[in-house]
């Protein structure tokens, strides 16, 4: 079997606040295989942008990554000298987030900002770097590319700004794309269109995603598997089809319920009861316990082991020993 694309095993990453040590990223491991669509789905805080931004070595202070391996294409991404790094980012890896304008120049043209993306990965000279954005953003199927590319950011709407993030994103031909949340912020029309681009972007490049959401339609829609997570860890993972027919975790159920029930919300979450905890202070046992509508005694104190049910899927529940016992 050929080595996935990238192989993440126990990644830990916490932030170190004045409040106390948040516990973001606790042991995660997920694997992505070339071309594959993978869900990261979960409540906001949950730990997901952290894990992405562990993935890309992207963490700030007081945040820092504390042990595990990122496997990319056989090299461990955490032993890289930050300049190989730099390459890898927005070369190879590419990244798409929530909200454009955060990685967007106001003061520069989007051609230009396309064109240095280009450049800095593929050692292009100006003009043919400046062609290059120009083809970026026709694959995006932005209208009048040769006019929008002579704008600045603030002259495009949400929609359109993000497409110029997936051009520069795409510009290098990337074998993986992290998307984190790309199209909350946008309306539920414009959002189907940036999804299926990013479907076509993919078919067409052969590029493996990484898709972070709460937004489980999406996932049943765009992704060939999912990891679900909850507070810092991965509690469910299995292909979609599997995942959306039999849940094995009862936090799974939970989020099925209130995506899929007859009062489905736009908010998926809002119909679970509760929030998830501080990760400053997650509960003992099972993190999900105080939630969880199908809780053991032993749920309270003793941390629930991972169980295999299927080649493919996993699921951490004591419930599920149980099944197995
Ligand atoms: N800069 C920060 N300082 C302190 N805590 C943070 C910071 N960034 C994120 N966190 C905490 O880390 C946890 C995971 O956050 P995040 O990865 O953003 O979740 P998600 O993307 O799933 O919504 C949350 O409890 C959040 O409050
Ligand atoms: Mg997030």
């Amino acid at each position: 079997m050929d080595a996935p694309l990238l192989q993440v095993e126990g990644l830990t990453t916490h932030l170190f606040t004045d409040a106390g040590t948040v516990r973001a990223v606790e042991g995660v491991s997920l694997t992505i295989g070339r071309g594959e669509a993978v869900a990261l789905v979960g409540e906001s805080g949950c730990g997901k942008s952290m894990t992405a931004l562990s993935l890309m070595r992207l963490v700030r202070p007081p945040g820092r990554i504390l042990g595990g391996r990122v496997e990319f294409e056989g090299r461990n991404l955490l032993d890289l000298r930050e300049e190989e790094m730099r390459r890898l980012r927005g070369g190879d890896i590419a990244m798409i987030f929530q909200d454009p304008m955060t990685f967007l120049n106001p003061l520069m043209r989007v051609g230009d900002q396309i064109a240095e993306a280009v450049r800095l990965h593929q050692g292009l000279d100006s003009r043919a770097a400046w062609r290059a954005a120009l083809a970026a953003l026709e694959l995006v199927r932005i209208p009048a590319p040769d006019s929008v590319i002579e704008y600045y950011p603030h002259q495009l709407s949400g929609g359109m700004r993000q497409r110029v993030l997936i051009a520069m994103a795409i510009s290098s031909r990337p074998s993986l794309l992290i998307a984190d949340e790309p199209t909350t912020a946008l309306d539920v029309t414009v959002q189907a269109q940036i999804m299926e681009l990013l479907g076509d972007i993919r078919r067409e490049l052969g590029s493996a995603m990484l898709l972070i959401t709460h937004d489980l339609g999406l996932v049943a829609e765009y992704c060939d598997r999912i990891y679900v997570m909850y507070a810092g860890q991965i509690v469910e993972e299995a292909d979609v089809g599997p995942l959306f027919a039999s849940p094995q975790h009862p936090y799974t159920r939970a989020l099925l319920k209130s995506t899929l029930g007859p009062d489905a919300r736009v908010d998926a979450f809002e119909s679970i009861s509760g929030q998830p905890p501080d990760l400053a202070r997650p509960p003992a046992g099972c993190r999900f316990h105080p939630r969880c509508p199908e809780a053991l005694a032993r749920c309270a104190h003793d941390e629930p082991p991972v169980i295999r049910p299927a080649a493919g899927r996993q699921a951490r529940c004591w419930l599920l020993a149980q099944d197995a016992a």
